[in-house]
């Protein structure tokens, strides 16, 4: 077992495209870090430097109290998990487990062990003969899982290990691996793009963007306090509906709590239907535009008013005069109604005008 620390890590590829522009994270013994971010921001390319698939420009990796910007990916004592798993089709489940153990030269009777151990705890013991063709997508990611389990690294890195899934075996799997790197408490550090495998399976969650880090910490503290826009509207799904603070009405409803121009942030389950404006709180008039039933909630989407869509143009800002508001059962206003939502003092988040800082007011 290990801690795994970056400190100040940058990667700039040949050619001069700064991929990675300093970095820290420091993941404790045993401990689920996942890192989150859109499309290029740099996860894949961090995950490599960890398990020195690629060279480090800059700072330093520790695993373990070791730096290993200079070891082998071999002398590592990490395992990887990738997307494209690519077991081996002629090979039996057991062989595909057992072949990077022999290929270290180790005994037999070891491999055997490991292996039947891991099939059991993947629950894979009655599949060992089978091929790879002859199992679902499912199970043959738990096969991908065993070759790294048996390893017995110190740490495990995922790369989107789920995404060729479907929608409900993700779902499955995300808890399974959840389960399994309980029972093994091995570090682990796992790549996603999709914030609610990143919500779910973090114990500390790194939020990233274009190279850099945006946010770190628990997810619950993270999706409570967000502490930029580009998080607000990362984390959480609808996203936080972000607008400016100019609108007249919201401001003088701020009661002075914003000084400046900045960003209002409330979040579309944080909304209520009412004719009331709470104390401290906002209230804003919607006309209501589009309605998505979904079983146990409803998404209501609606226009704001002429008056408030003077919008600046900020990172993760909704389309302007857009307000998602989601709210539990199937009971909705009828379209092109004018319904009025509020949120209560406690549910808003401010931001800085150019959404880079959290304001506490
Ligand atoms: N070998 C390379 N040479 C030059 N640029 C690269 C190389 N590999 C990746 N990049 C660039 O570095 C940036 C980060 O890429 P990376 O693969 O780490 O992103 P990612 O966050 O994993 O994205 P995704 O979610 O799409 O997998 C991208 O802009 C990418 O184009
Ligand atoms: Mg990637």
């Amino acid at each position: 077992m290990a801690n795994v620390t970056l400190r100040n890590v940058r990667k700039t590829y040949t050619g001069g495209f700064e991929a990675i522009k300093g970095v820290n994270v420091d993941v404790a013994d045993g401990q689920f870090c996942v890192l989150v971010g859109p499309s290029g921001c740099g996860k894949s390319t961090l995950l490599r430097m960890v398990a020195g698939l690629e060279t480090v420009t800059g700072g330093e990796i520790d695993i373990g109290g070791r730096v290993v910007n200079q070891i082998e990916p071999a002398d590592r004592d990490i395992a990887m998990v990738f997307q494209n798993y690519a077991l081996y089709p002629h090979m039996s489940v057991y062989n595909n487990m057992a072949y990077g153990l022999r290929n270290r030269g180790m005994a037999e009777t070891e491999v055997k062990s490991r292996v039947e151990e891991a099939a059991r705890v993947l629950e894979l013991t009655s599949m060992l003969e089978r091929k790879p063709r002859q199992l679902s997508g499912g199970q043959r990611q738990r096969v991908a899982m065993g070759r790294a389990i048996v390893r017995q690294p110190k740490v495990f890195l995922f790369d989107e290990p789920l995404s060729n899934l479907d929608a409900k075996l993700r779902i499955a799997m995300r808890v399974e691996i959840r389960k399994l790197q309980r029972r093994l408490n091995t570090t682990s550090i796992y790549v996603t793009h999709d914030q609610l495998e990143a919500m779910t399976l973090a114990d500390v969650l790194v939020v990233m963007n274009g190279g850099q880090v945006e946010q770190v910490g628990n997810p619950l503290a993270i999706y409570e306090k967000p502490a930029t826009t580009f998080v607000a509207s990362f984390i959480g799904a609808p996203p936080m509906n972000l607008m400016s603070t100019r609108a007249d009405e919201i401001k003088s409803q701020l009661n002075g709590a914003a000084t400046e121009a900045g960003i209002l942030g409330i979040r579309p389950e944080d909304f209520v239907i009412t004719d009331q404006t709470p104390a401290g709180g906002v209230a804003l008039p919607l006309t209501v535009e589009a309605i998505e039933r979904v079983g146990a909630e409803t998404f209501i989407y609606g226009s704001r008013e002429q008056e408030e869509q003077r919008v600046a143009a900020t990172p993760g800002e909704l389309p302007p005069g857009e307000v998602i508001v989601r709210i539990p059962g199937t009971e909705a206003p009828a379209i092109g109604a004018r319904i009025r939502v509020a949120a209560i003092r406690p549910k808003l988040h401010l931001f800085s005008g150019d959404g880079r800082t959290r304001l506490e007011a």
